[in-house]
């Protein structure tokens, strides 16, 4: 195992790592977690300043299918004396993601990251709990964002919605965080197996109209955040999206990820986001 500095363009605070396999965890299809291992590089931990909604770059193998890396959050992290353990969770789509739920223990994968602009606090954090909102693999940028906010003491609820009861596959951790934060886990299924039966914005909206929350942080489908987005913006509630443009790259080299923003200019999701204030997108 070795970890090599990134030869792209100068963009610091990343590199590219060789990371080994150590477990894959399958939830209910499509659903998996992917924890992979990355050594200290000459004792440094490469990922000491992973933000919360930052991601990494990788690829089960090399190879002319998929050809390009795919972009994941970061779902979890954790560290011991030598290592760094990153946990992806991933939603089996294409090729890429396949490859990576069939990966197994003891394989080697490139890994890029930490990469992008991860999550900052909206709004004060003693005046009102925030929501968090996941469209199914969305929950994915929100695990580490819940676990700061806990940490620094911050209550929040955390709404989880999806098509059927599937998607909500990691609700038992997200509901851990929120209780532990005085907060409660709400759920929607639009097939109405779990939760409310419709879209997770709908029991948001309540909460909105009665002036429950004080920020909104939210990933999902594009729908979903623009959804929140709009409802931020009626009920003058601030939040951030971490958004999941496709990506070539993932750190500014190709420009295939611009997002327009409400001044009329374009931002690069890779590198100036994934995660924009709400109301500087254009939805
Ligand atoms: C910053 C960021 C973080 C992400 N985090 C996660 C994560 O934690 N877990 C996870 O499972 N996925 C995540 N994604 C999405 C993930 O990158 C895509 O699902 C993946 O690239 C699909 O690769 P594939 O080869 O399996 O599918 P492909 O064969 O590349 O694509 C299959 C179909 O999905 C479409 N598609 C591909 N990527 C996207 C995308 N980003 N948005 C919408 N449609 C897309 C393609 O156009 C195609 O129609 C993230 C994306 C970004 C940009
Ligand atoms: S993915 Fe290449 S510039 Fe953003």
């Amino acid at each position: 195992m070795e970890t090599a500095t990134h030869q792209g363009p100068p963009t610091a605070g990343f590199a590219d790592h060789r990371a080994v396999v150590v477990a894959v965890d399958h939830h209910p299809w499509p659903y998996f977690t992917v924890t992979l291992e990355v050594p200290f590089a000459n004792g440094e931990q490469k990922f000491a300043n992973c933000t919360p909604g930052q991601f990494v770059m990788t690829l089960a193998e090399f190879g002319l299918e998929p050809y390009l890396r795919r972009a994941f959050s970061v779902f979890d992290i954790r560290t011991d004396a030598n290592t760094t353990q990153i946990e992806i969770f991933g939603k089996v789509i294409g090729l890429g993601t396949e490859g990576l739920a069939r990966l197994e223990p003891g394989k080697e994968v490139p890994l890029l990251g930490p990469l992008g602009q991860g999550f900052t606090r909206s709004a004060s954090p003693t005046v009102k709990p925030s929501a968090l909102i996941a469209g199914g693999i969305g929950s994915a940028a929100l695990l580490l964002w819940a676990r700061a906010l806990l940490e620094q003491g911050e209550a929040f609820d955390f709404y989880y919605g999806g098509y059927a009861a599937c998607d909500l596959a990691l609700s038992e951790r997200f509901e851990e965080l929120a209780r532990a934060s005085g907060g409660e886990l709400i759920c929607a299924t639009e097939s109405g197996h779990r939760g409310h039966h419709g879209y997770i914005t709908e029991p948001l909206e309540q909460a909105l109209a009665q002036g429950r929350y004080g920020a909104l942080y939210t990933c999902g489908p594009e729908g979903l955040m623009a959804k929140v987005a709009a409802l931020g913006s009626q009920y003058q509630v601030p939040g951030q999206a971490a958004l999941e443009t496709e990506m070539g790259c993932g750190y500014g080299a190709c420009l295939g990820c611009a997002v327009a923003h409400q001044d009329g200019r374009f931002r690069l999701c890779c590198k100036d986001g994934p995660v924009f204030a709400l109301d500087e997108v254009v939805w």
